[in-house]
Order: C-alpha cells, then structure tokens, then sequence
C-alpha cells in the first residue's frame, strides 16, 4: 500500500496533536503549550510538552520528540504506514485502495494469511472447549493453574492428535492448503498435506495490533520437542516479535516498565497474577529489536529469566554485544532455576514485584556474571575480568556510571582504583579493543542526537535553529563558515542543503522526513528528522537572537583556529628554518583569540 503524499497531508489536517496525545495522557494547558507526564519515560515532574501551533512534541526529560506520526508510531508500535493508516481511521478517512498493484498484491497476500491463521486460532480454540476432545489439554492447563480467564484471555487452544484435523476444516471454510502451508499450519509431504500441530496445547502468537501471525504448541506429555513452533513466514518474524505484546502494552505503559521472560508459560502466568507489563521473547536470544519494540513503550525493560538458563546466557549475550540500549535495562535472576511461572506460584505475585522492583542494572548483573566465572584470586583472573568490564563500561554515556563502576569493579578484585584507572586508560590510548556491538547499535533515541553539554556542538546547534528561523542570520553564517564547519553529521547535512539549494532547503530539510512516506521504508529517518527538527526548535530559548548569533560564530571560530593553530605548528615542527608565512598566520591566529 502506498499512501500519497496528499493523503499523508490531509491525514495530518484531519487531526490534532494535542487531541491525539489528550488520548494517551491527561495534558494541562502551559501558556502556549500543553504539558504533562511523558509517556516514554518514567517521571513525576512533566517535562513532556505538546504545541497546538507547531503541531509537534518534545521531552525534555529523555529526548524523545517527533510530530503526529512519530508519536502514534511510537506509542502504538507502528510503522510510518500503519500510523498513518490509523490516524485516518480515527478521522473517519477511508485510505484510498492503493494503485500500485505490486504492494496492492503482497497486501492482500498479507491479509489472507492473516485470515487463515486466525481461522485457525478459532479452531484450536473450539476443540479445547470440545467435552471430550479438549478434556486431556484442559485437565493440564487446570493442573498447572491456568485459570479459565488467562486461558479466554491469550486464546489457547488445543490441537487434537490427528494428521488431518485443521486441514479438512479450513477446505470447508475456502482456504486452499497452500495458503495454510505458507501460514505454517500445514505441512507438505510427497502424498499431499497434514497438520503441523498435533496433540499439543496451542499458544496463538500475535503481532503488535493483536493479530495471530504464528503458534506455539506445547507437548502434554512431554513426548517430542517440548514446543514446536511456526515457521519464519511472510507475516512472522521470531526476531521482531514478543509473545503477549498486545495484551501488555497497557500494562506497560502504565507501570512506565515492561518486565521480558522466556516462556509462553511465564507471561501468561504473570498476566493472570496481574503483572500485566510481562511478555515473550520467544526462546530466541535477546534482539535489538524486541529492546526497541519495548523501549518505544517504556523507560525501563527487566528481564526475568531463569537463574542460568539458555536465556539468561542469551541475555548476557546481548548485553554484551548491543552498542547502547535505548532504555535502562535491568536483570532479574529467578533463584534457583526457577522459572517466573513457578515463582508467581509459589511465592505470589508481591514477592515477584519486589524481585522486579530490586533487579540490579544490567551493569552491575555483567560484573556479577563474569565474577561468577572467572577465578579472581589469580592475577590472570583479575586482567579478564576488568579487560571484559572496561569493554563494557566505555559504552557507559554517563562518566558519574563510569566512575561508580570503576570503583566497583576495583573494591570485587581487591586491588586499587589507580590500578583499574591505569588499564582503563591503557585501553584507550591503544583504542581498546572494539566491543563487537558497535554494528548493532540501536538507532533512534538519544545517543543518536548531539550531546548537549557540548559547547561546541550547542554553538552549532543554535547557529542552525538561527539560520531555519531567520533570512539575515543565514547569509551571515554562510559568509563565515561553511558545511565543514559544523561536526555534528545532522546539522552538516543541513547547512550542505541550505548553501545548495534554495533559501528555503532548511525548511525542505526539516519537512522532507517528517512525514513523507517515500522518507524512510522503517521510518527511521522519520523519527530521526523529527526528533531533531522538534529538539531545535523546542530547546533552543532564543531571546536574544543577535547576540546568541555572535556568541556561537564566535566558538566556532574558535575552534577553527585552534585546529588551524595545530596544523601550523605541526608543520612548523618539520621545518629546519621556518617558514615565515606561517609564522605571520600564527601571529595572526594568537592575536584574533585575544581580541575577543
Ligand atoms: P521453557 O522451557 O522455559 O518453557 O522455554 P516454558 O514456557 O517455561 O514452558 P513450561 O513451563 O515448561 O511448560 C522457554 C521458551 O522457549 C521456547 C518457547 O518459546 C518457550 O516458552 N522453546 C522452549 C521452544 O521454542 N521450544 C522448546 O522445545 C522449548
Ligand atoms: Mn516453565
């Protein structure tokens, strides 16, 4: 489906920033703007703020900011497209069928396997409920303390033994086995085609809008595989899925936390016990992606594995490996190979939310792993484990995190802060070795935006929201300094487009990915532009733009000597007799720095 970019903006006249976000949370009026409790981070003073003129919004507390379509995207989990798609909807705008008939097509492929899977949802379902049939598979669920509700509530459902029991059902109701096949409910054999799942209890999988995509089917007996799961297809993706996804977004939007487990069995049992921030990631290892599905809802993911399970390894794993997380991560260890299905019953759910609440930081829970594996009284136990610590410690964007760890690891090796300093330092200067997850860096959010103590990069910073706001302060900036002037990769990329292009290529710049469905397939880029189009001109208190506007020409001049001083004497270091040019332009440069 491709959406025109007169529908995009007829979408966005049609609704209203202030009315969508008074949707998700209650907002107060604040002079021009509205203000209250950001809804991606936990807080207890707003610093979440909604203009009705610019129709965007920001957060002053995490730096998420974007425009109708980002925070629809964001909160609801949505693509660029389905955002759009939504916000028609709410607006009573029918979405005009689609004139590409290549995307037109994978849509209604998308559609039919959806309707097959969930056809077959609603099976399962009725053989469960079926006296005789579904008695086996409800006398376990019931054994294991599953109550009716939790069981209504995820859909479960029950596969009866045969070969051939979905199929025939799903010919009668007009699906062709090949469709069934590619949904993965069925599969092909030489002598045509039988059922995937058989006498097992079924766990539908659904996607983010609450759709079954896949299933997950539990042996009762524990005979063959314990889980048999659906295949990768077309509508399902392991990777970017969580298990109870949909019926936890509420939950985790109100506890400003979701809480990530391993099993089928642990989410729909903390669901019944009212932790209903909980969901699956599915057995797979910990993704980047599911981070950022749940990083999207909340400040805060605790992940609840099982004490030493292939899990918790995967965890350690992904921690290990992510560049920076776009959320605090913490890690609770369930004691004694404990699953949290076998916890909640046990202990009930108060103690689970202690256990939660009391989760170290992913942090302090790697030191804790590696201490636990390697011998620390040797002194070779020591230089791994603070070689592995460091690794982690140089993605720490905060120095007082840094510190504070430093200290730690120094006081759990028994050996002085100095030292640790020393080998830290020895890292750097021989560029450490490189943590394998810079590639996987998790895009979008704040690590992606400049930091704002820098004084250098505030400076530019200011000299672009001047230049977007104000024709006279873009030609004197132009005249001075150019693209490679600027150090930071977006504003470059955007004073390169305002000498390039017309006066108004700043405006373009900022329009172009907010909100243009051609911008960015992931919208990525979308979230990207907004959220900096929306920083520069939130944060920025320009009152007095004159003097700010000779304040930051002026560090960046600055700058520009300082670099340029540098390359002289390096030059003038290579020179038997030095050359006098040089020697004036450095005069020159020592002279400008002191004028000011
Ligand atoms: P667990 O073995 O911890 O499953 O595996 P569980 O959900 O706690 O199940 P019970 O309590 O023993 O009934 C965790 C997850 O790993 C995946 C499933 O998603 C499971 O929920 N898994 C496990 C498989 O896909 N296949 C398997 O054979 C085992
Ligand atoms: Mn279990």
């Amino acid at each position: 489906m491709r959406l025109s970019r007169e529908f995009v903006q007829q979408v966005r006249d049609r609704n209203d920033l202030v009315e969508v976000v008074g949707e998700y949370l209650p907002l107060q009026r604040r002079g021009k703007t509205y203000v209250g409790l950001c809804p991606f981070h936990a807080e207890r003073t707003p610093s979440f703020g909604v203009s009705p003129d610019k129709q965007l919004f920001y957060c002053f507390g995490c730096g998420e900011g974007g425009d109708l379509f980002t925070f629809v995207m964001k909160k609801d989990g949505l693509s660029f497209q389905e955002a759009v798609v939504s916000l028609a909807e709410r607006a009573g705008l029918t979405v005009p069928e689609a004139d590409d008939p290549v995307q037109l097509e994978r849509w209604r492929r998308q559609e039919a396997l959806l309707a097959v899977l969930e056809a077959a949802c609603v099976f399962f379902c009725r053989m469960l409920a079926e006296p005789t049939q579904g008695r086996a598979a409800r006398a376990y669920l019931s054994e294991r303390g599953v109550s009716e509700e939790a069981m209504a509530r995820f859909r479960l459902g029950y596969a009866p033994p045969a070969w051939e029991a979905l199929r025939p059902e799903l010919t009668r109701q007009g699906f062709s086995p090949e469709l069934a096949e590619a949904a993965g409910l069925l599969v092909r054999k030489e002598r045509g085609f039988y059922d995937r799942f058989r006498e097992r209890v079924i766990f539908p999988i659904a996607d983010r809008r609450g759709r079954v995509v896949a299933f997950g089917g539990r042996s009762l007996d524990g005979s063959g595989a314990k889980y048999l799961n659906s295949p990768e297809t077309e509508v399902f993706s392991k990777r970017r899925t969580l298990y109870g996804y949909h019926l936890a977004r509420e939950g985790i939007r109100r506890e400003g936390r979701a809480v990530l487990m391993e099993g089928y069995m642990d989410v729909l049992t903390a669901h019944q016990f009212g932790v209903d921030c909980a969901v699956g990631s599915l057995g797979t290892a910990l993704t980047p992606e599911q981070v950022r599905l749940l990083a999207d809802q909340a400040g805060e993911v605790v992940l609840a594995f099982d004490a030493d399970s292939a899990g918790q390894r995967a965890a350690r794993r992904g921690l290990e490996v992510f560049g920076s997380l776009p959320c605090e991560v913490r890690v609770l260890a369930i004691p004694e190979g404990k699953d949290p299905d076998e916890f909640l019953h046990r202990h009930g759910p108060e103690a689970f939310r202690r256990a939660v609440a009391e989760a170290p930081y992913w942090v302090q829970f790697l030191l804790d792993g590696l201490l636990a594996t390697h011998d620390v009284r040797t002194a070779e136990g020591k230089h791994r484990v603070a070689q592995q610590f460091l690794a982690v410690l140089e993605r720490l964007d905060s120095r007082v995190e840094q510190e504070e760890y430093l200290e730690r690891l120094a006081r759990r090796l028994g050996v002085s802060v100095e030292a640790v300093q020393q080998e830290a330092k020895g890292r750097r200067s021989s560029g450490g070795e490189r943590s394998p997850g810079e590639k996987h860096k998790i895009p979008g959010r704040r690590e992606n935006l400049p930091s704002q103590g820098d004084r250098t990069s505030r400076a530019e910073q200011t000299l672009v929201a001047l230049m977007l706001q104000d024709e006279a302060a873009r030609r004197q900036v132009m005249t001075e300094l150019g693209p490679e002037d600027f150090e930071v990769e977006e504003f470059r990329a955007l004073v390169e487009a305002m000498r390039d292009g017309a006066a108004d290529a700043g405006e373009a710049w900022l329009d172009r990915p907010l909100g243009s469905p051609e911008a960015s397939p992931d919208g990525e880029a979308t979230i990207r532009g907004a959220q900096l189009g929306a920083w520069l001109l939130w944060e920025l208190p320009l009152d007095n733009p004159e003097r700010q506007l000779a304040d930051c020409l002026e560090v960046l001049r600055e700058r520009r000597r300082r670099r340029r001083a540098e390359e002289i004497k390096a030059k003038l270091r290579e020179q038997a007799v030095p050359d006098p040019a040089l020697l004036r332009e450095m005069d020159e440069l020592v002279r400008a720095g002191k004028r000011r």
